[in-house]
């Protein structure tokens, strides 16, 4: 097999066979297939497309490129969650806890990154003790007993898709929708899941800019899921505001506690109680989406959710009393409101704005080497449709630095207001479950 006659079937708009995939994948991979023949490839793709099975192809010989997770010595089915990333998006935090009280297995392999607050590790890590550098054996471990555990990232996962991904970025051939859902894909798949429930957000704050493109790709990574034998489904949801107040990693935790205790903001109970729905019943808890739900407000309600978060982090060296004293997360030095200069509604929050302004403040990484400050950020005081009066609050901002000018400007810049009563945005737009 010869590269250049597969850059050259593809440009010409044929289907490849799956052995020709695995040799591009497996080439490239092992350095025998150059940047700049993958470069005319992905491409030649970028305007080919590709079919459902050369799709299904592609994310396998990236799953099978490296390391795969062997879950199999953790009991039932286990269910992992994807967001396609935004804003203040506390779900995981919530979601954890949440559906382990019903049982569902949940061994989370998480990382840190680059973004507008750390991920989810780095978030966890505002709990005083709490750490992740933990062994396998100790996590299947704790899985199987709390069913709840969360570990960092080891191994080579997925090599195929770390070097494809960074070229993909140099050469303008990221926004295709195949190579986006195979690379998802292949992530979650290698990472040992049996179900996958996706969340893809669409907005201003999405990677998904328009609901068009947002549908597309839930449809297209819910194929894959399905044609390789994992049961997938997607939720498509609102990023065009922040999801919930808080941005910020304690502050995330708390609006964690908040959501567990069922006192959180009205989008994250929801879109987590959706989520949070679909994974119970792909984990087979539930006979159907209702008992789902009804089973997960009964967990909020009678504590045990948070009964589940407490002995989770407890497990991993975490002080569990932040769950009832959340005053011992990390505070910032400076709590300041942010005033409304007019009355009117609230008409626009813009999400990825908002999310830039709490990474200046020092919430999230703009490098790899950037130290992320775990106590600050901002809390949304109004959402979207909320009437405001001048002078009243329209964010907190909790800073470890007194001259916050240019951050207040930014946030008064992203944040409209209007006359006219404005409707709440929708918070789902959909579900795909096949
Ligand atoms: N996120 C990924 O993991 N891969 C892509 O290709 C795009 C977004
Ligand atoms: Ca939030």
């Amino acid at each position: 097999m010869r590269m250049v006659d597969l850059i050259e079937k593809k440009r010409d708009g044929h289907e490849l066979t799956t052995e020709e995939i695995q040799f591009i994948i497996k080439g490239y991979t092992e350095g025998t297939i150059p940047d700049y023949q993958m470069s005319a490839f992905t491409m030649a793709v970028f305007f080919q497309g590709m079919t459902e099975r050369e799709r299904a192809d592609l994310t396998m010989a990236m799953v099978e490129s490296g390391d795969q997770i062997d879950l199999s010595a953790i009991e039932g089915i286990k269910v992992d969650k994807h967001s396609t990333g935004g804003v203040g998006d506390t779900t995981t935090l919530v979601l954890g806890p949440l559906v382990a009280s019903l049982g569902v297995p949940v061994a989370k392999m998480s990382g840190r990154g680059l973004g507008h607050t750390g991920g989810t590790i780095d978030k966890l890590e505002a709990v005083p003790g709490f750490h992740v550098e933990i062994e396998n054996d100790e996590f299947i471990r704790l899985v199987n007993e709390n069913k709840l555990a969360v570990i960092g990232q080891s191994g080579n996962l997925t090599p195929a898709d770390k070097k494809l991904y960074a070229l993909r970025d140099v050469t303008a051939t990221v926004n295709s929708i195949p190579l986006i859902a195979s690379s998802i894909m292949s992530k979650k798949i290698a990472a040992g899941a049996n179900a996958i429930v996706l969340d893809v957000k669409t907005g201003a704050g999405a990677f998904m800019k328009t609901l068009e493109e947002a549908k597309e790709l839930a449809q297209a990574m819910v194929n894959i899921g399905n044609n390789v034998g994992r049961k997938t489904m997607a939720v498509i949801s609102d990023m065009s505001q922040p999801l919930g107040y808080a941005i910020g990693n304690a502050l995330e935790v708390k609006e964690a506690i908040d959501t567990l205790s069922g006192k959180g903001p009205k989008d994250l109970t929801e879109l987590c109680l959706t989520l949070g729905s679909h994974m119970v019943y792909l984990a087979e808890k539930a006979d159907s989406l209702e008992e789902a739900r009804q089973k997960l407000q009964q967990v909020i309600e009678d504590g045990s959710a948070l009964e589940t978060f407490k002995k989770f982090l407890q497990a991993q060296g975490g002080d569990p009393s932040v769950v009832d004293h959340p005053e011992r997360l990390p505070q910032a030095k400076y709590v300041v409101e942010l005033e409304a200069k007019e009355d009117g509604y609230v008409s626009e929050i813009v999400a990825d704005e908002i999310g830039t302004a709490a990474m200046l403040l020092g919430a999230g990484r703009a490098t790899k080497e950037s130290q992320i400050d775990l106590a600050v950020g901002l809390v949304l005081r109004k959402k979207i449709g909320d009437y405001v009066q001048k002078g009243e609050s329209l964010v907190t901002i909790h800073s470890n630095f007194e001259d916050i000018e240019q951050i207040k400007q930014k946030l008064y810049n992203n944040i409209r207001i209007s006359k006219e009563k404005v409707e709440a945005p929708t918070l789902i737009y959909g579900e795909i479950t096949e």
